[in-house]
């Protein structure tokens, strides 16, 4: 568990990095997979569970396994687009 959290931190970290073009290809995953049930990204962000950018991820990464998200590269794309949000 802690492993995975640590995995997931560092996604979340070499996503921050690499915002730019990723991050539309995270937008268009958001767009496909979530936005007919939750319209706005920016909302859902906000109501994540957690304090620090890495519980928030951490929380995230594991309720999405078990919330319309299988694929592990999907999952953290999407975490790595939702804890964008929360950092502006
Ligand atoms: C079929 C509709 C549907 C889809 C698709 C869907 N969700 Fe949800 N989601 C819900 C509902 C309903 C809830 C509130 C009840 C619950 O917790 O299950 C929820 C709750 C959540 C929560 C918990 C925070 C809150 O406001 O309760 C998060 C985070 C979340 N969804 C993220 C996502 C993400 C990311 C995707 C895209 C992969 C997604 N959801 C796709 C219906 C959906």
């Amino acid at each position: 568990m802690a492993h995975r959290a640590i995995e997931l931190a560092a996604v979340v970290c070499l996503g921050l990095l690499s915002f730019g073009s990723g991050a539309l290809a995270d937008a268009q995953t958001y767009k496909e997979r979530c936005v007919k049930c939750h319209a706005r990204a920016a909302t859902l962000a906000r109501s994540l569970k957690g304090t620090t950018p890495g519980e928030k991820a951490a929380w995230l990464g594991g309720f999405l396994a078990t919330h319309h998200v299988d694929d592990e590269v999907e999952r953290a794309k999407l975490v790595v687009y939702l804890i964008g949000l929360t950092a502006k």
